[in-house]
């Protein structure tokens, strides 16, 4: 981060502040609190603290999160990733942006990170369960090459909704 020296002795943010403001990294227990706030706005049935700090403790768990440098707030967690790779599959768990730092491109890199990380890891193949009513999701997934390969009937217990099966092959990193 570039801070340049205001005449008033104030600092302002350099013209390169957006490009560099963007931080991805493993999730710890003290973005719990901010991970759980952009979960409880984005799913009807929110995963736990607790869920989220069993994750940190799984040995298959890939757990990513991105941050968007604030003024306010320094580091500010904006996105985050839930995974667990088992074998040669990955199995993508969550996937969730702020509202207001959606559209942005953040979930795209995300999960090429992730996706990345678990080919490193030996995933050969990535799955996932997505509703059929979240047009944005399935255009994310869609665009990263996933496809619909199933139907998980009723596997969304609140609204008895189906579960659309998508599926990608994970390139190989060389
Ligand atoms: C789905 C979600 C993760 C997308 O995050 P995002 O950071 O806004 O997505 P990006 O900006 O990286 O967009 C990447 C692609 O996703 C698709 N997309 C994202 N938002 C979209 C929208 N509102 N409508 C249509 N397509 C959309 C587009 O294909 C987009 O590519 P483009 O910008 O080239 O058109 C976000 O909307 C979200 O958190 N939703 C609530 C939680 C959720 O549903 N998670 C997925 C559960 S399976």
């Amino acid at each position: 981060m570039m801070l340049h020296p205001d005449t008033d002795n104030s600092f302002k943010l350099s013209e390169d502040t957006f490009s560099m403001s963007e931080r991805s990294y493993p999730m710890r227990e003290t973005d719990i609190r901010h991970v759980l706030e952009i979960e409880r706005l984005c799913f009807p049935v929110p995963w736990s603290r607790h869920s989220f700090l069993a994750e940190l403790f799984n040995p298959n768990a890939l757990s990513i999160v991105t941050t968007l440098w604030d003024p306010l707030e320094k580091d500010n967690v904006r996105a985050y990733s839930c995974n667990h790779i088992i074998g040669d599959e990955l199995n993508i768990l969550r996937m969730a942006v702020a509202p207001e730092a959606r559209r942005l491109g953040l979930a795209d890199r995300l999960l090429d990170m992730v996706m990345s990380l678990s080919g490193q890891k030996g995933a050969t193949e990535a799955y996932l369960e997505v509703r059929p009513s979240n047009k944005p999701a399935i255009s994310l997934y869609l665009k990263k090459g996933f496809q619909v390969i199933g139907i998980r009937p009723g596997y969304y217990p609140e609204t008895g909704e189906d579960a659309l099966i998508m599926m990608t092959k994970i390139k190989e990193i060389s």
